[in-house]
C-alpha cells in the first residue's frame, strides 16, 4: 500500500518525506484555504518536494469549467492528479482527462456504486472517505473492503485511495482489506510512528551502552 500525506503545508509535506516513506499528496480545497496563498503556487511546490502523485481539485462544478482548470493545474508539473467530485459533470470530465492521458483522482466517494461509476470513468484514483461515514454511525473501513473486494472481481485497474483516514488504526485496517493507497494528515503519521516500548526500550540501550563504554575505560 502507498502513503500520501493529506495537506497542503509544505513544511508538513518536507518533515514526513524526510522519514522516506511518502508516496505522494493529497489536497483539496479546505486544507488549501488554509495556506493564505495562491493555489497554483502551492501545487508548484509541493509537486517539486515530492517526486510522486499530488492531488490538486477543481472547484468549477460543470464539465468545461473543470476541464479548464484541470489544464492549468495539470500544467504545472508532471506529477499533478486531477481531482474530481464524485458528479456526473466530474465523471464526464474523469472520462476525457483519462482519454487525454491525464491522471485522476475522483473523490467524495461514499458508497460502492459511486466507486464503480468512477472506475467505468477510467479514473486513476477513487477516494472513499473512510472517517467521514464513521462520523455518522456508518462503516467506512467496510466500504474500502467493499471497493477493494469489487475492484479485484472485476479486474479494475482504478486504484482505491482510502481517504478521510482519522487514526493509525484506521490505516493498518485499510491495508489490510486491500486498500492500494492510504492518505492521512501529519498527525497520523507522528502517532504511526510513536510506540512507549520503542522509547523505552531506546533509552534503556543507550543508557546500557554509556555503562558498557565507561567499563572499558575503567
Ligand atoms: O482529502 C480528503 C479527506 O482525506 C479529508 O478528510 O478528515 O476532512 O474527512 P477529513
Amino acid at each position: 500500500m502507498k502513503l500520501f500525506l493529506d495537506t497542503a503545508n509544505l513544511a508538513e509535506i518536507t518533515e514526513i518525506n524526510g522519514w522516506g516513506v511518502l508516496d505522494g499528496v493529497t489536497t483539496n480545497p479546505t486544507l488549501a484555504g488554509k495556506e493564505k496563498r495562491a493555489f497554483a503556487d502551492i501545487i508548484r511546490e509541493i509537486c517539486d518536494e515530492v517526486g510522486g502523485d499530488v492531488s490538486a481539485e477543481v472547484v468549477a462544478t460543470d464539465t468545461d469549467g473543470m476541464l479548464r482548470e484541470a489544464t492549468e493545474l495539470a500544467a504545472i508539473a508532471d506529477n499533478v492528479v486531477i481531482k474530481l467530485p464524485l458528479t456526473p459533470a466530474g465523471l464526464s470530465a474523469c472520462r476525457q482527462l483519462t482519454d487525454r492521458g491525464v491522471k485522476t483522482n475522483v473523490t467524495l466517494c461514499f458508497s460502492a456504486p459511486q466507486a464503480i461509476l468512477a472506475a467505468q470513468a477510467g479514473a486513476t484514483y477513487v477516494s472513499p472517505f473512510a472517517g467521514r461515514l464513521d462520523d455518522i454511525a456508518n462503516d467506512g473501513i467496510a466500504l474500502i473492503a467493499e471497493i477493494a473486494d469489487i475492484f479485484r472481481i472485476q479486474g479494475y485497474r482504478t486504484e482505491v485511495l482510502a481517504a478521510s483516514l482519522r487514526s493509525p488504526q484506521h490505516v493498518a485496517q485499510a491495508a489490510a482489506v486491500g486498500a492500494n493507497v492510504a492518505t492521512l494528515p501529519a498527525k497520523v503519521f507522528h502517532q504511526m510512528v510513536k510506540h512507549p516500548l520503542t522509547d523505552a526500550g531506546l533509552e534503556r540501550f543507550l543508557a546500557d551502552w554509556e555503562v558498557y563504554q565507561a567499563s572499558l575505560e575503567a
